[in-house]
């Protein structure tokens, strides 16, 4: 199994979504650790409730974000992971964070990549009139939710949408999402030099669209 470590800041309903393959055994992941930045929060009782190890590393109290990504790295690397998943981990990376997981760090973001990078996608979707938006899972490189896209679903959206409805829609897709796009890690199906990524040994020229 691919051990892994997970990183939130909030819900964890992404979290959940992991935990629940992992469990009934669709997906081949070991997950080391959880590990929130902000302490209370209910993805580390989600955590705790499937009986995985979990930790709270708190920025506040850190002087600055070098110093932060410094001591949250030796925290990861305590455990060994293969891959380092984020899952609502609401913070910047430094570089240095990014360059030492990199090829083996998955971010997942709400909204259908390159489109909407950032904070606030939803209501972005929203404003600007898009008729569709989604999820993406990316590899994550030192650009900004910028790195190679793996997978997308899309939904549409509909006239009555406020954000929170738009959200509901989307983060229904970000559960079948992940699970799927940690499989192909799992099983050893991807591969990343930096530049180009494959699946299945062919290069991956576009994400793949999870109907
Ligand atoms: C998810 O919608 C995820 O895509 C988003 O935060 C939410 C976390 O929900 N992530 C980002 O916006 C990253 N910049 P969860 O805690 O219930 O998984």
């Amino acid at each position: 199994k691919l051990p892994i470590v997970i990183l939130i800041s909030g819900r964890g309903s992404n979290l959940q979504a992991i935990i629940d393959q992992a469990v009934s055994g669709g997906l081949p992941v070991e997950i080391r650790a959880v590990i929130s930045n902000v302490p209370g929060v209910h993805g580390l009782e989600r955590a705790r409730q499937a009986g995985i190890e979990t930790q709270v590393l708190d920025h506040r109290g850190f002087p600055d974000r070098a110093t932060y990504d410094r001591a949250l790295m030796e925290l990861i690397d305590g455990y060994a992971p293969g891959l380092v998943v984020l899952a609502g981990f609401m913070r910047i990376l430094t570089p240095d964070f990014v360059r030492h997981y990199a090829r083996r760090l998955l971010n997942i973001h709400p909204s259908l990549l390159p489109r909407h990078r950032g904070l606030n996608t939803h209501a972005r979707a929203l404003e600007e009139g898009d008729a569709e938006h989604g999820a993406s899972v990316h590899l994550v490189t030192e650009e900004l939710d910028g790195g190679p896209v793996l997978i997308q679903a899309q939904v549409p959206i509909r006239p009555d949408d406020d954000p929170d409805t738009l959200a509901a829609r989307v983060l229904e897709q970000e559960h079948r999402l992940y699970p799927e796009a940690i499989r192909w890690f799992a099983e050893g199906r991807i591969d990343f030099d930096g530049e180009q990524v494959r699946l299945d040994g062919r290069p991956l020229t576009e994400p793949v669209r999870l109907e």
